[in-house]
């Protein structure tokens, strides 16, 4: 299969923006401000790379995209979470994101902790309340592993991490516990539970289990790589905020270039282990590829 990445992103985008406004309610009803701020950090852009990896993941193994869709929407209400609180000024304190004001700054910071809040428990509603055509033991194991990545064994301690971390000389093995975590865990959960909800076999799902965990690393690699080197129009948030912040980063721990090595190398880490799939699993690959050359 060919893949012309620009247009299976765009297509996949737009099937994922569509059941996003479907899921999240609107924001006519009292407090309207709460979705109101809900809705502002999920609908406005962002490449929305967590859900179409479910969907491609659930394509891979032979599924109906459909059947992922309320998952890949909820590991994307759980990113947009991690964004309104990874910008408030007890964390990153950014006051751009996706090239707009960040959540706190247009509703306060109040608010953006409570609509973060929302957000996170809307998506676990999501998943049970809108799959249809799989069974509950698939469901169940489905957020079971979301809820994994994304508090103690994911997002949340990868972010205390990174937060403790600020201002020290940390080791490489809690520089990669940082990333996996923070990043890779929920990247990993969304390749994973997308071929789980499209029927895989055991040996697919730890082919995407690998995929997953390889690609995590990468794509964090590179977000580090864009803090120092991306340009703030394209990437929609301020360059240097990492070093503003004294952040531990792969930049700031092997230099750029290294850094830029190690993502390579995850990428084919990633590509390689998705040999048990044949042209049907193309679009992984791409994205994949797609991780380490983004500009955005
Ligand atoms: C940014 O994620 C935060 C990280 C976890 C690296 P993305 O680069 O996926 O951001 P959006 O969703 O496209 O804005
Ligand atoms: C954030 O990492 C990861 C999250 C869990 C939100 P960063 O702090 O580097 O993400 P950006 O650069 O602000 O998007
Ligand atoms: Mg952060
Ligand atoms: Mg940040
Ligand atoms: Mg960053």
């Amino acid at each position: 299969m060919i893949v012309d990445l620009q247009s299976y992103l765009s297509e996949k985008c737009i099937l994922t923006d569509a059941a996003l406004e479907e899921y999240l309610p609107r924001a006519d009803r009292f407090p309207q401000v709460m979705f109101e701020a809900m809705r502002y950090s999920v609908l406005n852009g962002g490449k929305r790379v967590r859900p179409i990896l479910a969907l491609a993941a659930c394509s891979a193994c032979g599924g109906d995209e459909n059947a992922a869709m309320p998952t890949a929407c909820a590991v994307e209400m759980i990113h947009a979470f991690s964004l309104i609180h990874d910008d408030l000024p007890a964390l990153d304190n950014d006051d751009l994101r996706r090239g707009k004001p960040t959540n706190h700054k247009v509703f306060g910071e109040a608010t953006a902790i409570l609509s973060g809040d929302a957000l996170f428990a809307l998506a676990f509603q999501t998943i049970t309340d809108r799959t249809n055509g799989v069974s509950v033991a698939v469901i169940l194991e489905v957020v079971r592993r979301i809820a994994a990545a994304s508090g103690t064994s994911g997002m949340v301690v990868g972010q205390v991490a990174d937060m403790i971390s600020e201002g020290q000389a940390i080791s490489p093995q809690t520089m990669e516990f940082i990333h996996r975590h923070k990043t890779g865990a929920l990247l990993e959960a969304s390749v994973v539970c997308g071929g789980l909800l499209g029927g895989g076999r055991p040996d697919q799902i730890e082919s995407l289990r690998s995929y997953g965990q390889s690609i995590g690393l990468a794509f964090q690699i590179a977000d580090d790589v864009l803090d120092v080197e991306g340009e703030q129009d394209k990437i929609g948030k301020p360059v240097g905020s990492d070093v503003g912040n004294s952040k531990a980063t792969y930049p700031s721990l092997y230099g750029i270039e290294k850094s830029k090595g190690m993502a390579l190398q995850a990428v084919g880490d990633a590509v390689n282990a998705l040999r048990v799939f044949g042209s049907e699993a193309d679009p992984l690959r791409a994205l994949a590829r797609f991780v380490v050359e983004r500009e955005l």
